[in-house]
């Protein structure tokens, strides 16, 4: 693979839910080692476009290509090696409930890499130094820890396996201005102790800017902007300056 080409490339990608168009045609390049951060208001479909690059979605038509691979075309083996390269830090955490937090972080380890437990338990307290997080909590349940421990074992299960790609779903959302914070030093900690690609799906403005090499505004499922965050500060577009000046106030201006 050309080490220029962009690690993930959306090309054309449209994809529509019954009658309803989530993405039209949307380009979008990721770059190696980059931590591209995609914002847009609740709705216009940023998750969509995430679970795209996790083959989670297959685009009605385009292409989503991943580290030189068109994603719709792979094998369900070839999508289970790709997916072996990336972490997903889903939106909430979804962390699995009945198990504990070894289980939960060592889930793919054990069933994918086929790892044994007491590898894994090493891999899993170091993740979870990683983190920030003591390593005497992984007999603890999710429902014993707050919420940015439970944000924080949802990041160390995405970087159990020592992923290339870290794909986050809004990882701030819910949390406390510091918590959500300490998330943000997190997520520029893996990127540079880990030299990973992240994409970041947010709609905190604050976090953008933190954490953002590039920064991508959706709106009505098409890219309207895509530049540094310094270039999209200070946008012309009435619209990306109405979303990251945050002036709610009033009907959104008319494209
Ligand atoms: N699996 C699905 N089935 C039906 N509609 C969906 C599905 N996933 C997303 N949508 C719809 O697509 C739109 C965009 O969703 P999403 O990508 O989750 O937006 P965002 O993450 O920007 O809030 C929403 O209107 C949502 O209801
Ligand atoms: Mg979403």
């Amino acid at each position: 693979m050309d080490p220029n080409s962009p690690i993930i490339r959306l090309q054309g990608v449209n994809k529509s839910f019954g009658t309803f168009k989530v993405l039209q045609n949307v380009d979008l390049e990721i770059r190696s080692g980059e931590t591209l951060v995609i914002i847009g208001r609740s709705g216009v479909g940023k998750s969509t476009i995430l679970r795209h690059m996790a083959g989670l979605v297959a685009p009605d038509s385009g292409e989503v290509w991943v580290e030189g691979q068109d994603v719709a075309r792979l094998s369900e083996g070839g999508l289970n090696e790709l997916r072996k390269k990336m972490g997903v830090v889903f939106q909430y955490a979804a962390l699995f409930d009945s198990l504990t937090v070894f289980e939960n972080i060592a889930f793919r380890l054990l069933r994918d890499f086929q790892m044994s437990r007491s590898k894994a338990l090493e891999v899993v307290k170091q993740k979870l130094e990683l983190v920030g997080l003591k390593d005497d909590l992984v007999d603890l349940k999710p429902a014993q820890l707050s919420g940015g421990m439970r944000k924080r074992v949802g990041l160390a299960r995405a970087i159990a396996a020592d992923p290339e790609i870290i794909l986050y779903d809004e990882p701030t959302s819910g949390l406390d201005p510091v918590t959500s914070d300490a998330i943000n030093d997190l997520i520029l900690d893996m990127q540079k102790k880990l030299k990973v690609t992240s994409v970041v799906v947010t709609h905190d403005m604050h976090s953008a800017y933190k954490v953002a090499n590039r920064i991508a505004m959706i709106y009505d499922g098409k890219i309207i902007g895509i530049g540094t965050p310094g270039e999209i500060q200070d946008s012309r577009d009435p619209y990306i300056h109405q979303f990251v000046t945050g002036s709610v106030n009033g009907p959104m201006p008319v494209r």
